[in-house]
């Protein structure tokens, strides 16, 4: 038997230009987006997903029996049915809609974690999580008396988890952490994190907000118990977002929020609620984003998350080269295994400063802790300059950066 042919290699040119954003300039110069772990731009298709609900179908779901709530309701739920195939769930009652990662997390630290944490007991984080992977922990810890404690990390930016069997015992409720880091783009090896928490029988919630934009993934075969992820990191619209959770699990978690459509019935004598996933779903939902989801999906399933991921991987390779020749220059997280994020410092001037001149050459990085202070303080820096790359971008956008770099260099020499 022959093997298959691979696909032909992503034509970034082409797929470029499906995003209209990218085609303007900024102070007079044309537009380089290396932003993209802040959030991602969005392809025409989701921008006409978007206008085409609100143009023909606009109507509350799962409420009314005229035609445009039908049709509304049926694209609606056809989103959840191809995000949740997206990621490989058992099955659509797993994927609950939210507003992005950070409402995925706090759900699971509410409505999951709180009932079963008891003082004394542990929520183990990586030392690498974004704020919204931490400080949700710290409030249900401080609700109920737990500690949060820390999965170290090492200054290539690498957890070092020679140690996690030890940190790992009876009083571990949840151990929480980043598929990807997006402050140092680390791809952490969930592998071996999930099987040495599930040999201990601790339960594993994993931010996914940084991965599902640059590789496939696949709930199941992580392993993992909870899945959060955003849509506008992933050229989806933003406020949108989905919590992936086993269903043994949201079945014995109780509602976190109350409203319409979460209840089955309801009296002052007690309330009954939904099946899953409406249950986590209270109020109205935002329609227009998860059908705007749905479509980013059908978008990225078309071009291949396997393509994106290996263009991505030789654009990383040519970027990390190109910026190490940039004199004075320091990358900050050169882990083994990397997405494609470069942190970086240069020399002694200040990260606020280089984002603003290579702003002024057309070139939008972002600046600053990355809302991951423990991270900078780990490594004893204020902040890094990020640049964060997408399918979309191109060598040509890295020797933008690199030139206006040596600009940045001659302002401050
Ligand atoms: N989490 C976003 C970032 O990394 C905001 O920039």
């Amino acid at each position: 038997m022959s093997a298959r042919p691979a696909p032909p290699a992503l034509d970034a040119a082409r797929v470029r230009a499906d995003f209209p954003l990218l085609a303007q300039s900024v102070h007079g110069k044309p537009l380089v987006y290396l932003d993209n772990a802040a959030t991602t731009q969005k392809p025409r298709q989701v921008l006409e997903a978007l206008d085409a609900y609100y143009r023909t179908d606009n109507a509350n779901v799962h409420r009314g029996v005229h035609q445009l709530s039908e049709r509304a309701t049926a694209a609606y739920e056809g989103a959840r049915d191809r995000i949740a195939g997206f990621i490989n769930a058992a099955s659509r009652r797993e994927l609950v809609f939210v507003r992005g990662t950070t409402e995925a997390i706090n759900l699971v630290a509410q409505s999951f974690l709180r009932p079963r944490l008891q003082p004394g007991d542990e929520i183990l984080v990586s030392q690498l999580e974004h704020h919204s992977n931490i400080v949700p922990w710290q409030l249900v810890a401080e609700q109920t008396g737990a500690t949060v404690r820390t999965i170290p990390m090492n200054r290539e930016g690498e957890l070092v988890l020679d140690a996690l069997d030890g940190l790992l015992h009876e009083r571990t409720k949840l151990l929480a952490v980043g598929h990807v880091s997006n402050a140092l783009g680390t791809v952490n090896p969930l592998d071996t994190i999930i099987a040495a928490a599930r040999r201990h029988g601790v339960p594993v919630l994993v931010d996914g907000a940084q991965a599902l934009p640059h590789m496939a993934v696949d709930v199941r075969a992580l392993g993992c118990d909870f899945y959060a992820f955003s849509g506008h990191k992933m050229f989806g619209p933003t406020g949108i977002g989905c919590l992936w959770a086993r269903e043994s699990l949201l079945e014995a978690m109780p509602p976190w929020q109350g409203g319409g459509d979460m209840i089955r019935s309801v009296r002052f004598t007690g309330s009954e609620w939904a099946e899953l996933p409406y249950k986590f779903e209270a109020g109205t939902p935002n329609i227009a984003g998860a059908i705007g989801l749905g479509a980013t999906v059908d978008y990225l399933v078309d071009i291949g998350m396997d393509r994106i991921a290996a263009y991505e991987h030789e654009l990383l390779a040519y970027a990390t080269d190109a910026l190490r020749g940039v004199p004075e220059l320091t990358l900050v997280g050169t882990a083994r295994t990397k997405a494609a994020v470069l942190s970086f410092t240069l020399g002694s001037i200040h990260p606020h400063d280089i984002g603003t001149i290579v702003d002024a050459e057309g070139v939008a990085i972002r600046t600053g802790h990355h809302c991951a202070m423990p991270v900078m303080e780990f490594l004893g820096i204020p902040a890094t300059a990020r640049a964060s790359l997408a399918f979309y971008n191109t060598r040509a956008d890295i020797d933008a950066l690199v030139r206006a770099l040596a600009r940045v260099r001659e302002v401050f020499h």
